[in-house]
């Protein structure tokens, strides 16, 4: 058995734990030590999993305890795992109704939620998310701490940089390239590259903010 944290209790958190719950039931394989949250009270029951204590409890705890980063927001994955690297084992997850390419590169950390598609060599770098019903292409890249929500669809050979967002069933075309730390809002269809730092919005996708 595996046994780890859930780092995060909110909405992404508590959709791993289910995770983790579907996958127990093909063949038991990970026990839950707790939840890890700094804004909820030690001992607070989340679906009926107790918060063991803050990012700063986790840390300390001895042996390298065993983690799974289960945060969308890109900022404070990369806090996280900056403040923890060298105390915190972090664990990658795909569900089980997964289809992930043999040729596919899944970087640590990283967490595939049900029914995704990771198709022929394409590449998540560390402590990626990609959330339920999505696709990633073949030969897409999608850099590290980046979150791409439910029923996306990054075309092959498309490109999503470091420490971006992609709110649900966005679309990313064929060889476009969304550069780093950049928001792509819910829906948004995106025809054109992306430059660093954009916030896009609508079809076609358009910069606003
Ligand atoms: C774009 C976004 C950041 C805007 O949030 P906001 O500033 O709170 O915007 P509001 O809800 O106040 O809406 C402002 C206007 O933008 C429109 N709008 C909001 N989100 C939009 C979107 N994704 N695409 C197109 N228009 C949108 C609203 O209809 C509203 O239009 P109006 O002024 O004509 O009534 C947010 O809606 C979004 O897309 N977030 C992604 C969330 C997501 O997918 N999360 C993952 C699942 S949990």
């Amino acid at each position: 058995m595996i046994e780890l944290y859930i780092i995060g209790a909110g909405g992404f958190g508590r959709e791993v734990l289910d995770t983790l719950g579907q996958a127990n039931a093909i063949a038991p394989a990970y026990r839950v030590l707790g939840f890890i949250d700094d804004t909820l009270p030690r001992g607070t029951l989340v679906n009926g999993v107790a918060v063991a204590g803050d990012i700063a409890h986790l840390a300390s705890l001895p042996d390298g305890p065993r983690a799974l980063l289960a945060i969308a927001d890109p900022a404070a994955k990369r806090r996280i795992v900056t403040a923890t690297r060298e105390r915190v084992r972090y664990q990658t997850l795909i569900h089980p109704t997964c289809i992930i390419s043999p040729f596919a590169e899944i970087g640590t950390g990283c967490i595939i939620q049900g029914y995704s598609l990771v198709a022929a060599n394409a590449c998540l770098g560390e402590h990626v998310v990609i959330n339920a019903h999505s696709g990633v292409g073949h030969d897409t890249a999608v850099g590290a701490f980046s979150s791409i929500m439910s029923f996306c669809d990054l075309a092959g050979g498309s490109s999503v940089g470091e420490l971006t967002f992609a709110g649900s069933g966005v679309r990313v075309l064929p060889k476009i390239r969304v550069a780093d730390a950049s928001y792509l809002c819910g829906g948004a269809v995106v025809m054109k590259d992306v430059p660093t730092s954009s916030k896009m919005i609508g079809n076609p996708a358009r910069p606003i903010g």
